[in-house]
């Protein structure tokens, strides 16, 4: 993996936390191909929800959480930006939705086989080292259980796309401090933390040139029962 390193036509990233902390307000409503893709991609992925305790890693203002929670028995989501996870937690007012405020390269707040569902939706840009995070979903998912991932995909990246938003007061385009991984470090990383890959999707726009690079790269694996 290595940075996105800011060149001199582009301004230097932002801290990751700070920078969701200014996009919160806006995240919603921002004109975002990204997060629209990957709302249709998480709601077409084969998860077994019904009954389900799910963790979410990374759950910004809670756009996916909110489709989880109607669905699963218990939701935990995570995130370390306060500003997020206030719009997140005026959404999904659910009872059995907790929103915790986490960075999730610190170990998990949660027990061994605690969860059936992880899932991290465009989180893991933002994140340097992902053996971490593959070990603390192998840790924390039952036998059989899942842990689906969907991201910016590694092409898209290696043509500079990176998490942007532009500030509407000032008018200025905020660069997230973001990392470049491979597809082959998704799927091997979780692999190598015990996983079995289930499935991978290379997702398009609806209306995208045959040529055009995939936006999302989603990863789905399973936790093998002993
Ligand atoms: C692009 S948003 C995606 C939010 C949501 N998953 C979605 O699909 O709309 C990325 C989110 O990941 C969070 N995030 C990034 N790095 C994180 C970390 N190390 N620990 C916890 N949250 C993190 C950010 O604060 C932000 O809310």
């Amino acid at each position: 993996m290595s940075e996105i390193a800011s060149t001199g036509a582009r301004p230097a990233p932002l801290d990751v936390a700070q920078a969701y902390d200014r996009w919160a307000a806006h995240y919603d409503d921002n004109e975002n191909a990204t997060r629209d893709l990957d709302a249709s991609v998480l709601r077409r992925a084969p998860l077994s929800l019904e009954g389900a305790d799910v963790i979410e890693v990374g759950c910004g203002t809670g756009k996916n959480t909110v489709w989880l929670a109607k669905r699963a028995r218990h939701v935990l989501a995570m995130d370390f930006s306060p500003g997020m996870l206030a719009s997140a937690r005026k959404r999904v007012t659910f009872a059995n939705t907790r929103f915790v405020q986490h960075d999730i390269r610190d170990r998990w707040p949660v027990e061994e086989g605690s969860a059936d569902v992880v899932i991290g939706n465009l989180v893991l840009e933002h994140v340097e080292v992902l053996d971490h995070v593959f070990a603390e979903a192998v840790r924390a998912i039952r036998p059989g259980g899942q842990f689906f991932l969907c991201e910016l995909h590694p092409f898209k990246q290696l043509g500079g796309g990176q998490a942007r938003f532009t500030d509407p007061v000032s008018g200025e385009v905020v660069l997230v401090q973001a990392f470049r991984h491979s597809t082959s470090e998704y799927v091997n990383g979780g692999i190598a933390a015990g996983f079995i890959l289930r499935n991978i999707g290379e997702w398009r726009d609806a209306h995208a040139a045959e040529d055009a690079p995939p936006r999302l790269l989603s990863v789905l694996f399973e936790s093998p029962v002993t």
